[in-house]
């Protein structure tokens, strides 16, 4: 014969079976497991049983909570799983999904690329110096005596320590020939600061791309030709190129590049590009004094330099009117060039 109990267990396990939505299953988990439910009510009745009744019957009562606890808890979470594969099921798989923006070259990037692209052609290597510089690779090293106006506080951002934001990236030009013997052929792109009134054509950060070239018998011929080519290949074929006069501490003779092309917006104007000039021999006497030899020897090897312009050569090339434009991040501007 079976306990009141069990018979009160296998009614509730039915139930819980039987219920077809959540709703039910709750009815059912209140009229047994509930505060007045019928579980409950024989926690009650405990109370009026004999001594030793009470553990048998305590027993059966915690087995039969347990039981219908148990089946409660599968039977919803079978309703959860239930409702999860429904949610799922709306899901159309086979949709594209969100695309991700996919961002662009910024322009003064894509005028780099392409112009190392073009010096590599020529055997150009790439070199590299610190943005943050010492006067002495900036001024001293370049033949620049100590009252230049360039050394003062107007033009060039110095840090507490001494230290400078460095002006131009012919810092470079020592540099590499401090770290490696002649020959040399290098391009440096990099950022230069100067302590500037910022307008349209002027800002206090700007990038250039350095040339060095040292090897026995370079002429301002060999300068010449290198620097055409370069512009004709950037601006197209059409382009004409100028050398005037000018002067560089570091550099003698030196000069100043102007460009004009039909193919530009600029069109019957010479623009100025570029400063260059070949390498004064103070230059070298400067960089064997630190290498501690005389492995640039002046007599026996000369060289050019040249500093490119790159927001300048980029604004010709895209017709940008104005170089405060690089520096904003506005889509605006920089979607015209993806
Ligand atoms: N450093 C110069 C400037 O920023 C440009 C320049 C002139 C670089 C002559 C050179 C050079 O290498 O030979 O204005």
């Amino acid at each position: 014969m079976s306990h009141p109990l069990q018979d009160l267990q296998s009614a509730a396990l039915a139930e819980i079976t039987a219920a077809a939505d959540e709703q039910t299953l709750e009815a059912t988990r209140v009229k047994f497991l509930g505060r007045s439910g019928s579980v409950s009510a024989w926690g009650e009745q405990m109370k009026t049983l004999a001594k030793e009744e009470k553990p048998i019957v305590g027993k059966l009562l915690n087995e039969v909570r347990t039981a219908v606890t148990t089946a409660i808890e599968a039977r919803a979470q079978q309703f959860r799983s239930r409702k999860e594969s429904g949610a799922l099921a709306k899901i159309d798989i086979s949709l594209p999904g969100a695309p991700h923006e996919i961002g662009a070259l910024h322009p003064l990037t894509q005028m780099l690329e392409r112009s190392i692209e073009i010096f590599r052609r020529m055997g150009f290597a790439l070199a590299d110096g610190p943005d943050i510089e010492d006067e002495w690779h900036c001024f001293d090293a370049l033949n620049t005596p100590p009252d230049h106006p360039a050394r003062t506080e107007q033009d060039t951002f110095y840090l507490p320590d001494g230290r400078l934001l460095r002006t131009h990236t012919s810092t470079v030009q020592i540099r590499t020939m401090q770290s490696a013997p002649p020959p040399i052929r290098v391009i440096a792109p990099g950022a230069a600061y100067r302590n500037e009134e910022v307008n349209a054509t002027h800002s206090a950060q700007f990038h250039q791309i350095e040339g060095l070239y040292v090897d026995q018998n370079v002429s301002v011929a060999d300068l010449k030709g290198t620097l055409e080519f370069f512009m004709r290949e950037l601006f197209g074929a059409e382009t004409q190129v100028q050398f005037r006069p000018h002067h560089f501490p570091f550099t003698e003779p030196s000069l100043e590049v102007y460009v004009k092309s039909k193919a530009l917006k600029s069109g019957e104007q010479w623009i100025e590009v570029c400063g260059c000039g070949v390498v004064h021999p103070a230059v070298f006497e400067a960089v064997n004094k630190a290498r501690g030899d005389k492995a640039y020897d002046p007599e026996k090897w000369s060289g050019y330099a040249f500093g490119l312009g790159m927001d300048r050569l980029a604004m010709i090339l895209f017709d940008i009117p104005d170089i405060r434009l690089f520096a904003q991040n506005d889509l605006r501007f920089l979607r015209q060039f993806a």
